[in-house]
């Protein structure tokens, strides 16, 4: 299977993960009312940079994209992903999300021209106190990660993984976002298989093998699953305005047992 990673392609993304982990935490002990989003995209890229990686977001163009100004995906309460840093300042009582991703390491000779392999996280946090409704929707899209990935093994597919997800979720009257899906990730931000927040009989289903990486990615809101893009041709939000909430690890799936969580902040261990 192409997309099975080679140990030493398994090393670095373990390597590269954990040094964006640990940056992802910092980050998001900035997040505070007063804050804009640029400044934590600024230390963002700085702190990347001081390991020895890449923002791998910032330029990155899909085509029919503007290229990403950011080395963070910033979003605001009903936004979903995707959105760009600014000097919008964040007031208590909102939820933000930062998704960062990072080539490692730099100049290595290793992966794309030569500058490594990618990883791919995200967390949504607290702006000051919050709501219990916001903080219900944190605790329950990090939980529906976290059950994600003790079912990623070796041997399920990637269609077990938004089955558990759904079945978690929708109980609970919640919206699974539908619009974008996780993904393999390592040689490139966004490489094949896609893994589904949510199961449909007619996806397929890629089967979990050793040395697959993915980041598996839910997006979840408080009311409706549907979303709207805005002007600025990226960020993606909820189309009836209600709170979404992200977070993402990206995962090697290993021979027996659950995955290696690469991207693992320093508070999870
Ligand atoms: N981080 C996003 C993901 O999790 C991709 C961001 S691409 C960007 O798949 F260009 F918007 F940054
Ligand atoms: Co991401
Ligand atoms: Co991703």
């Amino acid at each position: 299977m192409a997309y099975v990673k080679t140990q030493e392609e398994q090393d670095a993304i373990l390597k590269g993960g954990l040094l964006l982990g640990a940056i992802l935490e910092d980050l998001g002990k900035m997040v505070r009312p007063g804050i804009t989003t640029l400044e934590i995209d600024i230390e963002a890229e700085r702190r990347i940079r001081d390991v020895g990686g890449i923002p791998a977001f910032k330029g990155y163009a899909p085509s029919g994209y503007t290229p990403f100004p950011g080395t963070i995906c910033a979003c605001v309460d009903d936004e979903i992903v995707h959105g760009i840093p600014s000097h919008r300042v964040l007031i208590e009582g909102q939820i933000f999300s930062i998704d960062i991703g990072m080539q490692y390491p730099a100049n290595s000779g290793l992966g794309q021209g030569g500058n490594g392999f990618f990883t791919d996280t995200a967390i949504t946090v607290p702006v000051g106190e919050i709501n219990s409704q916001a903080q219900q929707l944190l605790s329950v899209t990090k939980k529906s990660l976290d059950n994600a990935i003790a079912v990623a093994t070796n041997g399920t597919s990637v269609a077990d993984i938004g089955r558990v997800i759904e079945r978690y979720i929708e109980p609970q009257g919640y919206g699974i976002v539908r619009d974008l899906v996780g993904h393999g990730v390592g040689h490139e931000v966004h490489e094949d298989p896609a893994v589904p927040n949510y199961y449909e009989s007619y996806l397929e289903k890629k089967i979990l093998v050793p040395g697959v990486v993915i980041a598996i990615e839910p997006m979840i809101t408080v009311g409706d699953y549907r979303t709207d893009v805005l002007d600025d041709g990226w960020t993606i939000v909820t189309d009836d305005g209600s709170l979404a909430a992200h977070f993402e690890h990206t995962i090697i799936i290993t021979a027996e047992g659950e995955p290696i969580i690469a991207t693992k902040r320093p508070s999870e261990k």
